[in-house]
């Protein structure tokens, strides 16, 4: 099993990278903003419970995105290749449990994929995408709000996968297709 984690902030090109992981690899994505926005969508107790959060640009509760992993895992099809997770872990706490989780199956992150990007190049990302797709959490104030999350929670957790020499820094400023072809590089020099 190959399981990767792409790793960024916002607009960093997580979910654009992540599909095509998935059709080269033949992974499972794992979105836990995705998960969540579904959730809303369909407006379930989950989703009614986050819907303010999110629409703030905060995190949501570590046990919520871990419960859903962890679900996830469990059911995990009998085809699948791997795991590719987006947007989580997001705080040292998940990263933690993420590896619990994997090891009740003897299953291990082989790559997290931490992309950089400077954040002129977020902001002007994210607002264009507003227009595109109108996410709700796409507006100047609310990135504002993703970023300082980002920088007080997430960031930290790089520090976690170099201490276990599983991280692979790329510039995330270049070409989606330039990218994409680092990224094939990296995964294949770690299969
Ligand atoms: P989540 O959905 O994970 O959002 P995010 O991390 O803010 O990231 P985005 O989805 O906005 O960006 P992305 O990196 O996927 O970039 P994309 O490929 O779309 O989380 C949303 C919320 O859910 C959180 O704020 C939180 O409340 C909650 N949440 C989720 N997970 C959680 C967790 N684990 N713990 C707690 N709370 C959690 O690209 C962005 C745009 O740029 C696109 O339009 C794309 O076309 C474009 N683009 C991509 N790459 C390039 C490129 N190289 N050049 C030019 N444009 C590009
Ligand atoms: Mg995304």
């Amino acid at each position: 099993m190959l399981n990767i984690i792409i790793f960024g902030p916002p607009g960093s090109g997580k979910g654009t990278q992540s599909a095509f992981l998935v059709e080269k690899y033949n992974l499972q994505h794992l979105s836990t903003g995705d998960m969540l926005r579904q959730e809303i969508a369909d407006n379930t107790e989950l989703g009614k419970s986050v819907k303010l959060i999110m629409e703030s640009g905060k995190l949501v509760s570590d046990d919520v995105v871990i419960k859903m992993i962890g679900n996830r895992i469990a059911q995990k099809p009998a085809n699948t290749q791997g795991f590719i997770f987006d947007g989580f872990p997001r705080t040292v706490q998940q990263a933690q449990a993420l590896d619990n989780l994997l090891q009740t199956q003897n299953l291990k992150i082989a790559a997290v994929l931490l992309l950089q990007v400077s954040e002129e190049a977020i902001i002007e990302r994210l607002l264009l995408r507003a227009k595109a797709q109108g996410r709700t959490d796409d507006t100047p104030e609310i990135i504002k709000a993703r970023l300082k999350e980002y920088h007080d929670k997430t960031a930290p957790v790089a520090e976690y996968y170099t201490q276990q020499n599983k991280a692979h820094y790329i510039g995330g400023n270049k070409s989606i297709n330039v990218i994409s072809k680092e990224i094939f590089d990296i995964i294949d020099n770690a299969l």
